[in-house]
């Protein structure tokens, strides 16, 4: 799980790991995640597949928590295959997971060109989430039942187009419910070999001895009810989702394990105490390649944070930590962490809710000396500058937690276990 705004290199420890698993369930979000992964000198994008399909032996779990735009779905699983990834029985969708339609978008689109902006992805992840709340969205079960579905999609796209009219009045083109719902029948027949309870599935898997490996999406900062809310997603994307977003109890989880940058980064608005407006700031989005997967817009860059990744991984119940692109600080003279904030002239170690507040929050530095070495080639935390294990142990010490694996390139061979 991400313990910062997402982008955390989820997809790389993902991928390491998946070897030692059997299945890999996708438990929140949906194509609004762009995980990489570099598989000697290969480089795979994942959106709403799990990056466990790479893997010839890992079954991918597109689990209920996710929401699901169709035709997304399935221009990935072609992309994935004309980059040779086998994709067929190794690919499950929940039949309860929520399905995005494009007038989510359109709403979307409503809001982020008003004054309430918040920066999406403009995937229609929050909409949907907001129809599922407000029970009004529909399930990837729902496609096949044409008696339930076409009378409600019928009254729902009338609701929309009027609700769309009155807020986009320039050029609005209303939605057609008959086309639509041909279209997302045509999807359903693509999709249905693949569609099935996949709780009732991973449950199976538990009891059959199969090991299984949850790959959050975003970041525990970006979730709805623990981060920076409005500035937020629309999904449980600490480890808060695993349970509800795949039907897995809490209490059948073994181990969390924290994925964090070195760094912290944010795409899209929202508070950020540390973030770097200058020259340093600039020297790591280019160093460290800081553009959004999915939407291509420069990421934010600022100093690690401690107050934000020891309140997210207490929040995750985080084993151990993996801590990621340690190589993109390798040119800076100086590092500073921020170990607590000044808010309202008090010092505190703990975010404010509200977020004006906490974008008022000044931060307090430690500051340490870089290495100033290049660092991609270690291999083993004994490979590592003095300053570089410093900077590292001052990480673990503030955060409270063991860092497990270190990352020191985008490459899988980029990658030191801390018990080597
Ligand atoms: P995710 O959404 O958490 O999976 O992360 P992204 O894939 O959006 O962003 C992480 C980026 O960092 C990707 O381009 C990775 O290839 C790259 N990356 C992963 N680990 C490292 C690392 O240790 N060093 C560097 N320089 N890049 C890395
Ligand atoms: P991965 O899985 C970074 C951000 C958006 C925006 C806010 C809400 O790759 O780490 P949304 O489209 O979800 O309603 O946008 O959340 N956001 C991400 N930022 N990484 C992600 O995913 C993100 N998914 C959403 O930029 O600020
Ligand atoms: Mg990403």
């Amino acid at each position: 799980v991400g313990l910062q705004w997402g982008d955390e290199a989820k997809g790389k420890i993902v991928d390491l790991l998946a070897d030692e698993h059997d299945i890999v369930v996708r438990y929140q979000g949906g194509a609004n995640a762009g995980h990489t992964v570099v598989v000697g000198g290969k480089t795979h994008k994942m959106s709403l597949v799990p990056t466990g399909i790479l893997h010839p032996n890992v079954t991918a779990v597109i689990a209920n928590g996710v929401v699901i735009d169709p035709a997304t779905l399935l221009k990935e699983i072609d992309g994935l295959q004309q980059n040779g990834v086998h994709v067929g029985g190794n690919l499950l969708i929940s039949d309860r997971a929520h399905v995005i339609f494009p007038y989510h978008r359109k709403e979307e689109e409503a809001v982020e060109t008003g004054h309430a902006a918040i920066g999406t992805t403009m995937r229609g992840i929050g909409p949907c989430y907001r129809d599922k709340y407000g029970r009004g969205g529909f399930q990837v079960a729902d496609l096949y039942c044409p008696e339930y579905f076409w009378p409600r999609l019928e009254a729902m796209i009338a609701h929309k187009n009027a609700y769309l009219s009155a807020v986009l009045p320039g050029g609005f083109q209303p939605f057609d419910a008959a086309a639509l719902y041909r279209e997302y029948l045509t999807y359903a027949e693509q999709l249905r070999p693949m569609v099935t309870d996949t709780g009732e599935y991973l449950h199976g898997a538990l009891a059959a001895g199969k090991r299984l490996l949850f790959e959050g999406a975003q970041g525990a900062l970006l979730d709805v009810d623990h981060g920076s809310f409005p500035f937020v997603t629309g999904s449980n994307s600490s480890a808060a989702g695993v349970w509800s977003g795949s039907g897995v109890p809490a209490r059948r989880i073994d181990r969390f394990i924290g994925v964090l940058k070195a760094y912290t980064t944010r795409v899209g608005r929202g508070p950020f105490p540390t973030e770097l407006l200058d020259a340093t700031g600039d020297l790591i989005r280019n160093t460290g390649r800081e553009f959004g997967t999915v939407t291509g817009r420069p990421r934010r860059c600022g100093w690690f944070d401690a107050v934000l990744v020891r309140n997210t991984a207490r929040l995750c119940g985080v084993d151990a930590l993996a801590v990621m692109l340690l190589d993109v600080l390798s040119e800076l003279d100086e590092l500073s962490i921020c170990v607590e904030y000044v808010c309202q002239g008090k010092r505190t170690t703990r975010p404010p809710a509200n977020c004006d507040q906490f974008a008022a929050c000044q931060p307090v530095y430690r500051t340490m000396p870089g290495w100033k070495r290049d660092i991609s080639n270690a291999r083993r935390l004994g490979d590592l500058p003095a300053a570089a294990r410093q900077y590292l142990d001052t990480i673990s010490e503030l955060v409270g937690l063991p860092i497990s694996i270190v990352s020191v390139g985008p490459d899988r061979a980029q990658t030191i276990r801390a018990t080597d």
